[in-house]
């Protein structure tokens, strides 16, 4: 069985709802997926994962300048190096209300040298998995 570890940092519930629904979905996939916020996860266990999500909500000032906070920037700045040969197949994660912008780029660029390019970027306004973020995590897994 395939192992998930979804990572959120969250301020208010959105995003941890967002990566709740994300493992669930995995789950029912046949994926032992387990859902930890970035000040729980243990680090030692992300190099055994096959895929890891990373989360952060959008903070910003709502039309320009979005960015991952300093608590989702410090985790990933602890995490070991995660991009050589049985690394985890990345993806990251965003929940906002108006736009996006420069939150994924600022993620990815945080993320660099650390894990592999992410291979799906899934955001959401309300937490909930559209069936379109469905159909692109059983692409994810596949
Ligand atoms: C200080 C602050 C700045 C925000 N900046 C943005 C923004 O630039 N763009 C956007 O679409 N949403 C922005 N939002 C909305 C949040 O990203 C959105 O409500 C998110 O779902 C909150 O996730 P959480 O409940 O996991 O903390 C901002 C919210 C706050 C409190």
């Amino acid at each position: 069985m395939s192992n998930a570890i979804v990572v959120y940092r969250s301020h208010s519930g959105v995003t941890r709802r967002y990566g709740e629904a994300i493992a669930a979905h995995l789950v029912a996939r046949g994926v032992d997926a387990r859902v930890v916020s970035v000040g729980e996860c243990d680090m030692s266990t992300l190099a055994g994962a096959d895929y890891l999500l990373l989360g952060c909500w959008t903070s910003g000032m709502f039309v320009v300048l979005q960015h991952p906070d300093e608590p989702w920037l410090a985790f990933v700045r602890d995490m070991p190096a995660l991009a050589g040969g049985a690394s985890p197949r990345t993806a990251l994660f965003t929940t906002y209300k108006l736009r996006t912008g420069t939150q994924f780029p600022r993620m990815r660029a945080a993320l660099a040298g650390k894990a592999l390019p992410p291979a799906l970027e899934l955001k959401s306004r309300d937490g909930r998995l559209s069936p379109a973020d469905e159909r692109a995590l059983d692409e994810f897994i596949a």
